[in-house]
């Protein structure tokens, strides 16, 4: 409406200017009409006088004449009539002749092109008409109507007509009068016929933009209705360029963003409206255990764990979890609810029961001895059953449901974490298809020949592949995902925008490298280095002195234990002078112990410190081990004082999504000492190349790293660990998940501009 006003209001003054401007213009042309009409009439008048006039000139009466020229000014335009029967005569006319028209005069009257006269009562038009006749008729003349003196009128000589020309001042006003509304009346036509096409063609543009970014119209066939195959390269370079811009300015926001709790929780109630988050993992971030009388509480030893802990403190969702501690049903309320963290309750914590045979079946068996082998490529050969993958599917089946429950509005934000819940992505969606699934997959994703070992690798990607997002720590995990779908399932996949679609279902797959809280929690740090350094020595019955290298991980094969192990070896083999005085706190949190194969492998790693410890410390009368194993659980604020206690951390996965132990120690170090040896393999040597990277399985580079790692001199230290420090303080858990969200909002909002439900995820 606006838009129309703004249009027709210039419209409409700009025609009325103009209706202005040829109002002279008007005049002039009526006037020079009316005069040609005037002098046709003229003319009529003179050929019907024609005859009575010569009639009576004939007869001589000028009288007759007088009234003969009285009748026929009756006529009310015709304003006077006259006669001259010479140039030199006076005129015989009625008594309303101007006196400007005299016989002696009429040429020039005669010949004016506009023969107008003015008066008080407005224009008179003047025409002069010769009669046709004989002066010899003179004679025949009555000479009984008029004095005798008077010379006779006769025939021949010229009739004077002046018509009255004030009507032609009237119409000349009524005709602008017309010629302005008729200007008005086409300005409102003119506009109206603008605005409503411009309206339509603004609704097809719009329109056209909105299946433009749906990647519909151009980019359709032609036989389904879209464009010719000419525009696609246009359509898409638009797509790609709307990406970019989106994609730029949604780093530039983000990179300006100080990432905070207090940033994350604006984001969820700016970008997201406060909208209600409900995350999904199948470990529970509090575990409470009976200890006889007492029920105590256990944070466990989880990457994943570790990273949601803080966000969830942040954004006050549920988090949904398998109930795995002894006394956790004891502590919930009547809908398995419990606020945590228990000292200041920031959000709920929602518990799955399982029985033993589903756990045996989903986790121990499905999860963890098929797909966590199959992702890892770590030398321990996956174990498909078809009865685990039942459980695995019934398991994924209940969280679900409890999705739903939890579920306040009909659009949440579901956070599905891990290899735990392949499925969970489609089931959700199914039951509510408008809510936006971010699954993160906390794992490596092995190349497409490595997935295919797995009998159910179609269900798994067709239900990963109901999220609106799905992440992974590098973007080589990323390839191999998109690698893995093309080669396994009939699913479009988009290389450029990084989309899979699957029935419909658009599905951006996406990097999200994972962090840990910055600033660490006050406590963590709270203690001096120096005192965590005499106190860790003290515990372990080490000397003051004693050089000291850590390791923090479960116990688990694909952590690299053993090569580390070897590693020491190795370090004490080749540099001797190391014997006696360096010593390797491993500390290895049990895990997964119901499976024969960690079972094994713990006994390795018990084999090997045993071995090690023999070859070189134990047996020498008070020689400090070289190798110092502690399989248990360690609370958080311990494994920090060992990691501010040490000269060096050493990370060596097989493989490995991230690890965050590597972020942890960087974190711990606002000394800015300690040296950081990590595996190529691990997702965060893409991030920290100011650590010293090695390859697990090369023991005599491993070692000589550790020589490195012991002799760097402080400022090297201090150099390397500042950068490091650098980045995990700039991309911590809250940019990790603040991004994740982001991009969950752009999809939301790009969703309710298509008019498409948001589940049917758009290219980010
Ligand atoms: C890895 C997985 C997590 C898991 C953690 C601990 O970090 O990615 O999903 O929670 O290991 O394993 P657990 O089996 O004890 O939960």
């Amino acid at each position: 409406m606006r838009l129309s006003l703004r249009f027709v209001l210039p419209l409409m003054l700009v025609l009325a200017a103009i209706a202005y401007g040829v109002a002279p213009l008007v005049d002039q042309l009526t006037l020079r009409w009316f005069v040609r009409d005037m002098d046709i009439r003229a003319k009529l008048i003179a050929n019907a006088m024609h005859d009575p006039l010569v009639e009576q000139l004939k007869a001589g009466s000028k009288t007759r004449v007088a009234n003969y020229f009285a009748r026929v000014a009756q006529d009310e335009r015709l304003y006077a009539i006259g006669y001259c029967a010479t140039p030199e005569s006076p005129p015989l006319a009625t008594r309303s002749l101007p006196a400007e028209i005299r016989c002696d005069n009429l040429d020039q009257w005669e010949e004016a092109e506009s023969p107008l006269l003015t008066s008080p009562r407005g224009p008179l038009h003047v025409a002069v008409k010769p009669l046709e006749g004989g002066e010899e008729d003179g004679e025949d003349a009555d000479a009984g109507t008029e004095p005798a003196a008077e010379p006779k009128p006769r025939a021949g000589g010229w009739l004077v007509l002046i018509h009255d020309m004030s009507f032609v001042e009237r119409r000349s006003a009524e005709t602008k009068r017309y010629v302005f509304y008729f200007f008005m009346g086409l300005a409102a036509v003119i506009s109206l016929i603008t605005v409503v096409i411009a309206q339509l063609s603004w609704r097809g543009w719009v329109s056209g933009m909105r299946s433009l970014l749906r990647g519909e119209g151009l980019l359709r066939d032609p036989g389904q209705g879209g464009n010719a195959p000419e525009f696609r390269p246009i359509a898409r370079d638009l797509q790609r360029l709307i990406r970019e811009l989106e994609t730029e300015h949604l780093s530039r926001d983000e990179s300006q963003i100080t990432w905070t709790p207090d940033s994350l929780r604006a984001i969820l109630h700016g970008e997201l409206r406060g909208e209600d988050v409900i995350v999904v993992s199948n470990r529970e971030p509090y575990i409470h255990q009976r200890r006889g009388e007492r029920v105590e509480i256990q944070r466990p030893a989880s990457g994943l764990v570790t990273a949601l802990e803080p966000i969830m403190r942040a954004c006050s969702g549920t988090w949904i979890a398998h109930g795995s501690g002894s006394a956790d049903r004891e502590v919930v309320d009547g809908r398995d609810h419990i606020a945590v963290p228990p000292d200041k309750p920031a959000y709920q914590l929602r518990r799955i029961w399982l029985t033993p045979e589903e756990e045996a079946g989903y986790y121990y068996g499905f999860a963890n001895e098929g797909l966590w082998p199959l992702c890892h490529i770590a030398h321990v050969r996956p174990t498909f059953r078809s009865a685990d993958w039942a459980h695995y599917v019934a398991v994924n089946k209940k969280f679900a449901k409890a999705v739903k429950a939890e579920a306040r509005t009909h659009n949440p934000i579901v956070m599905i974490q891990d290899y735990h819940f392949a499925l969970l992505p489609r089931m959700i969606h199914e039951e509510l298809p408008e809510a936006t699934i971010i699954t993160f997959w906390h794992i490596p994703w092995p190349n497409p020949e490595s997935f295919a070992i797995c009998p159910w690798r179609e269900e798994i990607i067709s239900g990963l592949l109901g999220s609106s997002i799905l992440g992974f720590h590098t973007q080589f995990h990323c390839n191999n995902f998109v690698d893995t779908v093309d080669r396994t399932i009939e699913a479009r996949v988009d290389r450029e925008s990084f989309t899979v679609s699957l029935g419909g279902k658009l599905t951006a797959v996406r990097r999200y490298p994972i962090s840990i809280a910055w600033p660490p929690e006050p406590e963590m740090v709270a203690k001096p280095v120096d005192q965590c350094r005499a106190e860790i020595r003290r515990t372990e019955g080490l000397p003051a002195e004693q050089m000291i290298g850590v390791g923090v991980d479960r116990l688990d094969y694909t952590k690299g234990i053993t090569e580390r192990f070897r590693a020491v070896e190795r370090l004490l083999e080749s540099k001797p002078e190391w014997i006696g005085r360096f010593s390797f706190v491993q500390i290895a949190a049990p895990s997964r112990s119901g499976i024969d194969e960690y079972q094994h492998h713990e006994a390795q790693v018990r084999a090997l410190a045993t071995r090690i410890n023999e070859r070189f410390g134990v047996g020498r009368r008070d020689s400090p081990p070289p190798i110092i194993l502690k399989v248990e659980h360690h609370e958080p604020h311990e494994v920090y004082a060992y990691y501010r206690a040490a000269e060096l951390c050493f990370v060596s996965s097989l493989h490995d999504g991230m690890n965050l132990v590597t972020k942890e120690f960087v974190a711990a170090r606002d000394d800015e000492r300690g040296v950081l040896i990590l595996s190529q393999f691990t997702g965060a040597a893409r991030e920290l190349p100011e650590a010293v990277i090695v390859n697990p399985y090369d023991a005599d580079q491993c070692a000589a790293a550790l020589h490195v790692a012991l002799t760097m001199p402080a400022a090297e230290q201090r150099d390397r660990m500042r950068l490091m420090r650098g980045l995990v303080r700039e991309f911590n858990v809250y940019r990790w998940a603040g991004r994740m969200l982001l991009d969950a909002a752009t999809m939301r909002r790009r969703d309710r501009l298509t008019e498409k439900p948001v589940a049917s995820a758009s290219p980010l």
